[in-house]
């Protein structure tokens, strides 16, 4: 296992506007992408950049809002109505070779490596496993780095 950056930090939240206008007039974001849906997710995200010195990307706050009933977010925003800290993204280096590492300590693998929200492969790992933190494993995309 090779950690990389910090890629985001998922925060839940009931309206993604109130959050976009949060980051921006409160934390005086700069740039922030347009929300967008992934049904088969049951979620809308949106991504708000943070600023590096060094000219790569910076670890963005991924929001998230659930889209339709059966959003696996529901769950959470019903014992954290206001929202709040779902997950942390690290990238790897290569996808396959984490998913087998990690299984060969006998973590907890939710489900099976699928294309996330950055149109990279992730899978996501029990919390119980991971300190007690929802823990997403995407691969570094092509060009970043
Ligand atoms: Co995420």
């Amino acid at each position: 296992m090779k950690l990389g950056r910090l890629n985001h930090i998922g925060v839940a939240t009931p309206t993604i506007a109130d959050s976009i206008a949060h980051y921006r007039d409160t934390m005086g974001a700069t740039s922030i992408c347009e929300p967008f849906s992934l049904p088969e997710q049951g979620v809308t995200v949106c991504f708000v950049d943070t600023p590096t010195h060094s000219g790569l990307n910076g670890t963005q706050i991924e929001l998230i809002e659930p889209l339709g009933p059966d959003s696996a977010i529901n769950n959470f925003l019903e014992k954290n109505p206001l929202g709040g800290q779902h997950h942390v993204c690290f990238e790897v280096p290569d996808i396959a070779a984490a998913r087998e590492e990690f299984e060969g300590q006998g973590k907890r693998i939710l489900g099976p490596t699928r294309i996330g929200a950055h149109g990279t492969p992730i899978f996501f790992l029990h919390p119980k496993d991971m300190q007690g933190m929802l823990t997403e494993i995407m691969e570094t995309p092509k060009g970043d780095h």
